[in-house]
């Protein structure tokens, strides 16, 4: 879809339609012009229909060219015009697109929604809710090539032009990722992956070392190794370097990649193993985060690693009671082979770890149970670091992408002491995210002193649509960590 800028005169305006606003108290001011354009038909509507402008909202009108050449105006509601916020913005043009499509328009004019309150920022905000909620996987629909919308407008002044490019590099990386999630695990392999890591890294010109399972034998990543030995996919560890010449940060960003999990000898029932080509979220996210950066080269090294596996059962698969020695020296003894991320993020830690970054931050569908926790819509937090969860909290703010942090409770650290190993990869039911993050902490070294684990397991990947999303993947959290990186650049 082509997203673009245009003068803001509604007399010039052509198109399929025109979405202006309305908060609870009144039009905009560029809804009140296309109203008086109309001859009050607009807000005569709004009366017969008691339209309360309430966040989302919508009605719509054909101006049959008469009193505008757009063919048609809808009103979208705003809510209050106090609370307005950019993901309100998101949600706003999400409801006015669910409307463009009902009446099948395809180029389409939008008021810059939000700009009042959120000034430049409402602009990056409208782009993203436009290109994250047309967003659809068709490549596998025979009518693959159907888009609803070819155009959208934007009327704003030429001095947004930089945030609506933001939006549109936030929006199109978030749906890079999204593609990538929603693709199958018989599409996706470890080295597929790794081909993707590649086309980025030659397309922005970053370094790129995929390490197969010579090199993964010889850095002693056993976590990889383990999780990948029963399939016939290979595993991979893929390690993508972004150098700017001013380098004001260090960043490591790590993704869990696992392909498909399908819980491994420990097998997963047929419920919980259906989405389970999600399991590889962090790692696509990790994708389009770098390519984001590509395109925004900000003053910050960047570095992305991402740990790849499919757990498979079978006759190579690595079994419970095996006893794993890490890089680092540490033995882990599995008491399920359905604990498998955090084995893989063990080793990729130790490698991040030496790279000396002043911040480390890994993204995993790590746990059903900071799904039980916190709901399909929240990312679980775990930080050693209150200065970098308070950051990462506010910028979650603005994104929308929900985060809520949970502690990293030493009393739990028994759980995960080991019998005949120094520890196990599983604790008890009870703080099962807690016990993953504490595990993952015991691989992080001590001198990384800003380190944070999101598990991402609820909102990655949606069985039903939500906000601006459609059902499946989400890209969560692309955008948080993309504006969190330009927040320290
Ligand atoms: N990939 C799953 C976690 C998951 C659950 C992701 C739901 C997305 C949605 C992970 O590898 C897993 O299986 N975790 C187990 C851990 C348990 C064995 C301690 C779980 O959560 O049940
Ligand atoms: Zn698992
Ligand atoms: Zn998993």
């Amino acid at each position: 879809m082509e997203l673009r800028l245009i003068e803001r005169d509604i007399s010039k305006l052509k198109g399929d339609a025109l979405v202006v606003g309305a908060y609870e108290h009144g039009f905009t001011d560029m809804a009140k012009a296309v109203d008086k354009q109309m001859g009050r038909l607009l807000s005569a509507l709004a009366r017969d229909l008691a339209f309360k402008a309430k966040l989302s909202d919508t009605i719509y009108i054909p101006s049959h060219g008469k009193t505008l050449k757009v063919k048609n105006v809808i009103l979208v509601g705003l809510g209050k015009k106090g609370k307005l916020d950019e993901d309100a913005v998101r949600k706003a043009a999400s409801s006015s697109l669910k409307k463009v499509k009902e009446i099948k328009a395809k180029d389409i004019c939008f008021e810059a929604l939000g700009e009042d309150v959120l000034k430049e920022k409402g602009v990056k905000a409208l782009a993203e809710g436009i290109l994250l909620s047309s967003y659809e996987f068709r490549k596998y629909k025979k009518d693959k090539e159907k888009v609803h919308i070819k155009s959208a407008s934007i009327l704003a002044d030429k001095s947004t032009e930089k945030q609506l490019s933001l939006g549109k590099i936030l929006g199109e990386a978030t749906n890079f990722t999204r593609d990538i999630v929603n693709e199958p695990g018989n599409a996706i392999t470890p080295n597929e992956l790794a081909r993707i890591a590649k086309e980025i890294s030659r397309k922005y010109g970053f370094e790129c070392t995929v390490y197969g399972l010579k090199e993964l034998r010889k850095n002693k990543m056993n976590g990889i190794l383990a999780v990948g030995q029963g399939s016939k996919n290979p595993p991979k560890f893929i390690h993508i370097g972004y150098k700017p010449e001013r380098i004001k940060k260090r960043l490591v960003i790590i993704g869990k990649g696992i392909t498909f999990d399908s819980g491994g000898l420990n097998i997963k029932t047929q419920r919980s193993m259906k989405t389970m080509k999600c399991d590889k979220s962090g790692a696509c996210a990790v994708l389009g985060i770098m390519k984001a950066i590509g395109e925004l080269k900000p003053d910050v090294e960047v570095h992305g690693l991402i740990p790849t596996a499919e757990n498979m059962p079978g006759g190579e698969a690595f079994r419970p009671d095996d006893i794993i020695t890490f890089a680092n020296g540490k033995s882990v003894e599995i008491h399920s082979t359905d604990a498998e991320g955090r084995l893989i993020l063990a080793d990729a830690l130790i490698y991040g770890s030496k790279l000396r970054p002043n911040i480390m931050i890994d993204m995993a569908t790590l746990t059903g149970a900071c799904v039980v926790a916190l709901g399909n819509y929240t990312t679980g937090l775990f930080c050693n670091d209150d200065n970098l969860a308070r950051d990462l909290l506010n910028v979650s703010i603005r994104t929308g992408e929900k985060i809520w942090r949970l502690p990293l409770d030493e009393d739990l650290k028994d759980e995960i002491k080991g019998s005949y190993s120094d520890i196990k990869n599983i604790g008890s039911r009870y703080g099962g995210a807690i016990t993953a993050g504490l595990f993952l902490k015991e691989f992080v070294n001590k001198d990384v002193k800003s380190w944070a684990h999101l598990d991402i397991a609820g909102p990655a990947f949606l069985e039903k649509s939500w906000k601006y999303y459609a059902e499946g993947a989400t890209g969560v959290p692309l955008r948080t960590i993309i504006e969190f990186v330009l927040s320290i650049s």
